[in-house]
């Protein structure tokens, strides 16, 4: 899923400054950093993946502070409880001051493609709801052009078939996600092949086609 939203990003390329050190733990310095981020009574959104773990740690020095967690995935959501954070219904919060998530790619324009876990629907909407979107990622995760990898893109059910012809018709190629069914009861298509020069358009343009969540 594309994630050209108008939310503020701010992202920790902290492998230009510790060039030597492996993926996990530039990860890991990117997900500390955003402690500095979080204030007395926030209620806080948050991703999945592994960056998103590594923050899961960082919290636990800091957890008293927060008044709750609106998590983005059940696996999230799990390990949240696990540790004893208070986890929230997006429902029941007024305002949402942070959204804290990794990304699979990253343009200079900080635009970003996410979804490698699946996650991508409750992500994008728990960040839609927060006021900044704070986006730990590592320098591997930076691209001159989106869609080196591949772009997710979940769909209802019954429309898998339907969209993948749409998919191949806008130029794109479809490969369907085996044996993965999201926390709404969707599947994924993952995709590739898009013309990626004009990403809102292309957000655009796949948010127009029934059945795409
Ligand atoms: C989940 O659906 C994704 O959008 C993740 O945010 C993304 O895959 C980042 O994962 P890592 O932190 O594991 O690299």
């Amino acid at each position: 899923m594309l994630f050209a939203i108008s939310s503020i990003f701010f992202i920790y390329f902290w492998g230009k400054i510790a060039i030597k050190q492996d993926q996990a733990s530039l990860k890991k310095k990117a997900a500390y950093a955003a402690l500095d981020y979080i204030k007395i009574g926030h209620i806080i959104g948050l991703g999945s993946g592994s960056t998103v773990n590594h923050f899961i740690e960082a919290l636990l020095s800091i957890k008293h502070k927060i008044e709750g967690i609106v998590a983005a995935s059940l696996q999230t959501e799990k390990q949240l409880k696990q540790q004893g954070i208070p986890v929230l219904d997006l429902n029941t919060v007024d305002k949402l001051s942070l959204y804290i998530d990794g990304a699979d790619e990253v343009n200079s324009e900080l635009q970003l493609i996410k979804g490698e876990g699946g996650a991508l629907t409750r992500e994008k909407i728990i960040a839609a709801a927060s006021q900044y979107f704070i986006c730990i990622a590592d320098e591997s995760k930076f691209v001159n052009l989106l869609g080196q990898g591949s772009l997710p893109i979940e769909v209802i059910p019954m429309a898998r078939s339907y969209i993948a012809r749409e998919i191949i018709k806008l130029g794109g190629f479809p490969i369907y996600r085996d044996n993965f069914i999201t926390d709404n009861g969707n599947v994924i298509l993952d995709t590739q092949g898009w013309d990626f020069t004009d990403p809102i358009r292309l957000e655009r343009l796949l948010n127009n086609i029934p059945g795409i969540v």
